[in-house]
């Protein structure tokens, strides 16, 4: 199948109606959205979300997100909007976060994994809400790379990973947060951060007195609530290992490693401005993310630095830690499955 890529000044009302109406009829668009790009089908066509699956290559049992554009259309998904969910539409939707309900019987299984239960989200993304006003249902995306590869942030992204395989691609830019939304189980006698993203642990904590972690993703060996959790996700070509550690004495430690590896290893680096700035040796690959304290620029910058050494001649990729407070904490869970976990602790 040709992919047609509208280009981001081709995007209005037309092309979207044209793109909305691709996707009424069982086809699937990419689109930009305030997290990372999706993968957009009808989610209520258990056909298209077949589509879906086989597009990304997807595992069967990793449910879709529900991307939606206003109340009505959730009350047509979701079996009962909870006090603990209206909480959170009323203080963060639009915005990127993601909850999981009962399902209503609209919904098909195909899009659930199965599940009794659908997760939904209000994208903040005028180009996203267009296309599902347009699409008239709401439309399930998950991030439009192929399964186990970097979230695209940008179209040329979606293209590499996607051409052939879908209708269209719609170039909104690049993404403004840069990783995916915060994914909160609302299920439970209190919300469940299952996935962490820009809407912060604390940020939640603002709403509610309490707000918990799921277990796997402090790094307990649990199954993880949320069955994508449990693929080994978001990984780069080479070899990864992270570094974590206290921020000031990152320079040298990062120094030491690559003297003391250089001669066996070709080493990319995937580190702060800091460490950058500091590193005196020649023929080392680097991607900078940005300043130590700017987390919201390195999430920003995260997915483009692992997909950065995809096409460079390295065999191992040190990836610098940051702190875990804030969107830091969606920082370094990326960063750990994208490392599958191996890490230094310096
Ligand atoms: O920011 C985002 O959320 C992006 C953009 C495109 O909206 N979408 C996204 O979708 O990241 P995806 O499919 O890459 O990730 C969806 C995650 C998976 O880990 C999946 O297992 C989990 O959501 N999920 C979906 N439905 C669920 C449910 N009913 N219960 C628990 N987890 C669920
Ligand atoms: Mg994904």
């Amino acid at each position: 199948m040709e992919t047609e890529l509208i280009n981001i000044n081709s995007i209005n009302d037309e092309t979207l109606k044209r793109a909305g109406k691709c996707i009424k009829s069982g086809g699937l668009v990419a689109f930009p959205t305030e997290t990372v790009y999706g993968l957009g089908g009808d989610g209520l066509n258990e056909l298209a979300a077949s589509k879906i699956y086989q597009a990304k290559g997807r595992p069967s049992d990793n449910p879709l997100i529900l991307h939606i554009n206003d109340q009505k259309m959730l009350s047509r998904i979701v079996a009962d909007v909870t006090p603990m969910a209206q909480k959170i539409l009323t203080a963060f939707c639009p915005g990127p976060i993601t909850i999981i309900l009962p399902k209503s019987d609209e919904v098909p299984k195909t899009v659930t994994g199965g599940l009794n239960t659908v997760a939904v989200r209000m994208p903040d993304n005028d180009i996203a809400r267009k296309l599902i006003k347009y699409a008239d249902t709401p439309i399930a995306a998950p991030s439009a790379n192929i399964s186990g590869r970097p979230s695209p942030t940008s179209a040329k992204e979606v293209y590499k990973d996607l051409h052939g395989r879908i209708e269209m691609v719609l170039d909104g830019g690049n993404c403004h947060f840069g990783v995916e939304s915060t994914i909160v189980d609302c299920t439970e006698d209190v919300p469940v951060i299952l996935r962490p993203g820009a809407i912060t642990k604390e940020m939640l904590e603002e709403i509610f007195p309490v707000v918990e972690i799921d277990k796997s993703i402090v790094g307990e060996n649990v199954v993880p609530k949320a069955p994508g959790m449990k693929y080994k996700h978001y990984a780069p070509k080479a070899e990864m290992i992270l570094v974590e550690g206290e921020q000031n004495k990152m320079p040298q430690a990062m120094q030491k490693i690559v003297n003391d590896w250089q001669n066996d290893k070709k080493i990319g680096l995937l580190v702060s401005d800091e460490v950058a700035n500091y590193i005196k040796s020649d023929n080392i690959c680097i991607f900078n993310y940005g300043k130590q304290n700017d987390l919201a620029q390195i999430a920003s910058e995260i997915y483009e630095g692992l997909r950065y050494f995809d096409d460079k001649d390295i065999d191992v990729i040190l990836g610098e830690g940051t702190t875990s407070k804030g969107i830091g904490l969606a920082i370094m869970n990326r960063l750990h499955k994208a490392s599958g976990f191996n890490s230094i602790n310096i």
